[in-house]
């Protein structure tokens, strides 16, 4: 084959596409296989808004319940994922028990940081 700007460019395309799918592949794989913060938000929305503030704006519907937005100030995220993930997260005697599979702890940690103040 003759090299011509036409091949050479080609061929840039050709490495630069797979750069891009190899850093995208890395990322899905460090994160475990994708974090889903619509299912995460999903989550927070049904088992704990009726208590919590789980958007990034306004108060908790009952008084006490901490925003979740203020929880990286109260305590590492990672402490709230290893609690759930071990099971040893009771949370409180208002709280209902739930139970979370990692993947739904991870797109809940997920959502969790994207509200964070
Ligand atoms: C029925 C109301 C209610 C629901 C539903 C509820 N919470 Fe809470 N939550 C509270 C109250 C009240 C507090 C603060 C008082 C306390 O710690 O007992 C609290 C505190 C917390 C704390 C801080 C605990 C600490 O040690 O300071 C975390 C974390 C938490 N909730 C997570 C959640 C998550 C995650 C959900 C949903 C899966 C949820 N809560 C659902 C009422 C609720």
């Amino acid at each position: 084959m003759k090299v011509t700007p036409k091949t050479v460019m080609l061929g840039l395309l050709i490495v630069g596409l797979s750069v891009i799918s190899a850093i995208y592949l890395i990322y899905f794989i460090s994160n475990g296989g994708g974090v889903d913060l619509q299912a995460g938000r999903k989550f927070a929305e049904s088992n704990c808004s009726r208590c919590h503030a789980i958007g990034p704006t306004g108060a908790s519907p009952l008084d006490p319940a901490v925003p979740f937005r203020t929880f990286a100030e109260r305590w590492p995220l990672e402490t709230l994922e290893e609690a759930l993930a071990e099971g040893i997260f009771t949370g409180h005697p208002a709280m209902p028990e739930f139970e979370l599979t990692p993947q739904q702890i991870r797109n809940f940690i997920g959502y969790l940081k994207t509200i964070q103040q």
